[in-house]
């Protein structure tokens, strides 16, 4: 099904949250640290103030007290505390944009630097083990002596690779548009959850959740740095309070790479132990990776790890540095993503050792049941997708050796990893009704972020009702509708169709008890999936696939080009082809980036990222992208939810650096372990 804004969004009709059409909107405008760490002594704010048309300026020089200073991210103004450079230390509003950026250059804040330490290493003396790592996962497993199966192994890897810190760029930058009427405030505003982002803002004004609305029927990417409320919607509703007039505010693109969070850098050392047999006997996963000062964010990069081979021994750990850095956040995949690119390319370098196909040596370690807790998969089926995939790619017959295929100037080369991610689902709610025009409406405050999240709850919706999808309308993205969890962790559709099938399925009950006949005022039911939820049985769930890839590497630059991407996912029933596809391709697309090009690169000096913007931080564009697929399998879990759905989201995402990596070694002989797979790296 054609997503159903498709129109709206390519005629420009699509309101996006800088966009709505508000009377006397001014502009708000943000004025960053400068300084990595210190105190803000003084904020001089009298020539911006000057200015004709600033109607206001903020700072911690008699900024309105927040109710909750909690998040130090939201608790913008309420010290003098400098965390990281390009923190928020002043704003300004002013009638126009021009003015507000012009105003913003006139303030002068003077600070009281402090030391400062941004340098991640794999021996930093602050290495600490944090009480567990995101969501809620154990910090450290441990089972039998991974130190004795190495030394007892017929072959083995003990190789560290390390991930380079990156930044989400949607489309789309984070905007803010807040109003309050009557101390009630009204927020649109570009956010991947509005109910949860409703209770977050209401929380830190000290307000009941009731006199905060969200609004965002229109998100333009956001790949988890939307996931929560980010300064620009504190900052929108403090200013447009403080004038007492609406105030919008966009973030730079510059910005997106200081206070909307990005993925930790990592260092993670893999170790692997195999049998003759090709066996694992090890599987040992060591992680260290940053977090604030300010506040602690434990990406949990060992989790795929715990679930993906069997082996008797095993071992995966976390530990934090906390650095003088913004706090690291939400990025596509957290965890699987950065985590399973070192797994998987491990494997492979543990598939030469053994002599055995990679393909094969994942085949003859894939679990029975979850190796780590023991559970029943409610289903797996990866070694499914790397058959499929096989075939479909032409893997058979693949010569090992590496660095041997050129085609002029180019040597060329295949590699293959595997995927995972969880299947998560949280409690929601949601409400379905039928006019007296027979058309159905279900309403639920999910949010689509790009994904096609509204296609597919209309699609789900027409399913359970029976009916025709043209007299179906989804109703989202404002909080005003019934509570529902953030399109994040894959579980948007899962957690949401749910609840729209539940109340489907209690309308059609309605219906059946008035025979069928539509009384004038409609009727309306209501579906809430908390029970259900707490009732589910004891299954690991987690979605597979399998990635491939096919490098160019040019012998005289280095350059490398992906010539073919090919991805096979297991991901329960999958229920909009069109929009699934576009998914999974997504992910791909961006775990290209991962592979060959994105990473912020930290100045140790200067105490910052360096590269912000997209002259400098490079994300893939179509040019980048050749031969890309993505296909699936037939996958009947009943274990999951009445859609028989898991999350695709993030998926597509996971392995892909790795099977470009292990192509990229196929094709030269280099084994590159520190991402991105640069020209120098590969050259040098
Ligand atoms: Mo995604 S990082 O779960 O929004």
């Amino acid at each position: 099904m054609n997503r159903v804004e498709g129109v709206a969004k390519v005629t420009g009709q699509a309101r996006y949250a800088y966009e709505y059409p508000v009377e006397g909107v001014c502009h708000a405008v943000a004025v960053q640290a400068d300084i990595p760490r210190g105190e803000i002594i003084r904020v001089d704010a009298r020539e911006a103030l000057a200015l004709p048309g600033v109607l206001a300026v903020l700072s911690c020089e008699g900024a309105p007290e927040l109710a909750d200073t909690s998040d130090y991210e939201l608790a913008l103004f309420q010290s003098r505390t400098v965390a990281y450079r390009g923190q928020i230390v002043a704003a300004v509003v002013a009638e126009t944009l021009e003015i507000a950026r012009q105003a913003q250059r006139l303030i002068k804040v003077t600070y009281r630097p402090g030391e400062f330490d941004v340098r991640l290493t794999g021996t930093h003396p602050g290495l600490y083990r944090p009480d567990k790592v995101n969501p809620a996962y154990p910090t450290d497993t441990g089972q039998g002596d991974v130190e004795a199966a190495m030394a007892a192994a017929d072959s083995s890897v003990d190789v560290t690779y390390t991930t380079p810190a990156l930044h989400n760029n949607p489309m789309e930058p984070h905007a803010t548009l807040a109003l309050w009427e009557d101390g009630d405030l009204t927020l649109y505003d570009s956010i991947q959850g509005v109910s949860t982002g409703r209770d977050s803002v209401a929380k830190v004004f000290g307000l009941p959740p009731e006199q905060v609305r969200v609004h965002a029927p229109h998100v333009g990417g956001g790949f988890g740095a939307k996931g929560s409320p980010r300064p620009n919607a504190i900052l929108a509703a403090m200013c447009a309070r403080a004038i007492r007039r609406p105030v919008k505010l966009a973030v730079t693109r510059q910005q997106m790479f200081s206070f909307t969070g990005y993925r930790t850098p990592t260092i993670q050392r893999v170790r692997l132990a195999a049998d003759a047999g090709g066996l694992l006997t090890a599987v040992a996963h060591d992680v260290v990776e940053q977090t604030s000062r300010v506040t602690e964010f434990a990406e949990q990069t060992a989790i795929a790890t715990r679930i993906m081979y069997g082996a008797p021994n095993r071992g995966t750990s976390h530990r934090l540095a906390r650095l003088d850095v913004p706090t690291p956040s939400w990025m596509r995949a957290p965890g699987e993503c950065p985590g399973m690119y070192a797994l998987e390319s491990a494997m492979d370098e543990l598939a030469i050792e053994c002599g055995l196909d990679p393909i094969e040596l994942r085949i003859r370690n894939d679990p029975a049941t979850a190796p780590e807790s023991g559970k029943p998969f409610s289903s797996r089926n990866l070694v499914a997708c790397l058959r499929a995939g096989a075939e479909r790619f032409g893997w058979d017959g693949r010569d090992p050796r590496p660095g041997i295929r050129r085609e002029g100037r180019w040597l060329v080369g295949t590699g293959v990893a595997a995927s995972t991610y969880p299947v998560y689902r949280s409690p929601c709610r949601a409400t379905a009704r039928v006019g007296p025009d027979g058309r159905y409406t279900v309403a639920v405050a999910a949010t689509d972020i790009g994904t096609g999240a509204r296609t597919t709850l209309t699609l789900i919706a027409a399913a359970a009702l029976g009916v025709p999808v043209e007299r179906v309308t989804a109703e989202i993205g404002d909080s005003a509708l019934p509570p529902a969890p953030v399109a994040g962790g894959s579980m948007g559709t899962g957690s949401w169709g749910s609840a729209v099938v539940l109340a489907c399925r209690a309308l059609r009950r309605a219906l059946d008890e008035h025979a069928g006949a539509v009384p004038d005022t409609g009727i309306e039911a209501y579906g809430d999936t908390a029970e259900e939820l707490a009732g589910q049985q004891d299954f690991a769930r987690h979605a597979f696939g399998a990635q491939f890839a096919e490098v160019r590497v040019d012998t005289g630059t280095g350059e490398v080009r992906v010539s073919r991407l090919l991805g096979v996912f297991a991901a329960g029933r999958i229920i909009n082809p069109k929009t699934a596809r576009s998914q999974f391709i997504g992910g791909m697309t961006m775990g290209l980036g991962m592979a060959l090009m994105e990473e912020s690169v930290m100045d140790h000096e200067f105490g910052d990222y360096l590269n912000h913007d997209f002259a400098q931080y490079h994300v893939p564009t179509i040019a980048d992208i050749r031969d890309i697929d993505a296909v699936w399998i037939e996958e009947d879990d009943a274990h999951l939810n009445p859609m028989g759905s898991k999350g695709i989201g993030e998926i597509g995402i996971v392995g892909t650096a790795a099977a470009i990596g292990n192509a990229v070694h196929h094709a030269t002989g280099r084994r590159v372990r520190d991402l991105p797979i640069r020209i120098d790296r590969l050259v040098g």
